[in-house]
């Protein structure tokens, strides 16, 4: 069974045959999530996508506290060490771990990575989790782009998370285009109504991707999903 559950932005809770993957931790920084105790998020992974702020704020501090190991970009990797972080794995694009019976697939993504001091943060990516039989797909911070298609080839995704806020990255129009190029019907929306930029009409955007015969879920913050 594999549950997943919403801290607000692009950060989720994956949890897959055993295993809690959280991703792009943003926390105490978003006062949507205000409710989200960062003390209590304990992974076992912590998977970063890039290194702006609003994916990697509350990083160092869950991976002290939880020993989870963190798979990123070597750049990211070297950030996080110079913090005290001991337990990482650094990748890049195209790179595959296996983890028990997960495989995590660092893939692309079309996005700026630096971190706020300016220090260059790598490539921006996003990640498939897979087990034998299915897969999902985390696309981090990205425009539409065409290598969903390949993506969706190899991965098959059943489920997408995807931003759909537009200004930074795909918008919902583009995310529909995403869904169809990955081969989706079950999509769950990140990156949106954070900041002023990123603020989307919900009941619009579901009755978009329902015209077009796939699933829009808008998690509240907290809310946990079972994906089966
Ligand atoms: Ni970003
Ligand atoms: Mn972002």
């Amino acid at each position: 069974m594999k549950k997943i559950t919403y801290f607000g932005h692009a950060c989720f809770e994956l949890n897959w045959n055993g295993k809690s993957i959280v991703f792009d931790p943003f926390i105490r920084g978003n006062s949507l999530a205000k409710d989200v105790n960062v003390k209590n998020i304990m992974p076992h992974l912590l998977l970063l996508s890039h290194a702006h702020s609003d994916h990697v704020a509350d990083a160092v501090e869950i991976a002290l506290q939880s020993n989870a190991e963190c798979i990123a970009v070597f750049e990211i990797c070297s950030w996080l060490q110079n913090q005290g972080v001991t337990n990482f794995h650094p990748t890049n694009i195209g790179g595959k771990l296996k983890r028990d019976e997960l495989t995590i697939v660092h893939t692309p993504a079309l996005h700026s990575s630096s971190f706020d001091d300016g220090t260059y943060g790598g490539i921006a990516g996003g990640f498939v989790i897979k087990s034998e039989r299915e897969s999902i797909y985390f696309a981090g911070d990205t425009a539409l782009f065409s290598d969903l298609k390949l993506i969706g080839e190899m991965h098959q995704p059943q489920w997408a998370i995807l931003p759909i806020g537009g200004n930074f990255t795909m918008d919902v129009d583009d995310a529909i285009v995403a869904a169809k190029w990955l081969g989706v019907k079950q999509v769950i929306g990140m990156h949106f109504d954070t900041f002023g930029y990123i603020q989307i009409d919900h009941q619009h955007a579901i009755e978009k991707f329902k015209s077009q015969g796939i699933e829009l879920h808008l998690l509240n913050i907290g809310e946990m999903k079972e994906l089966d």
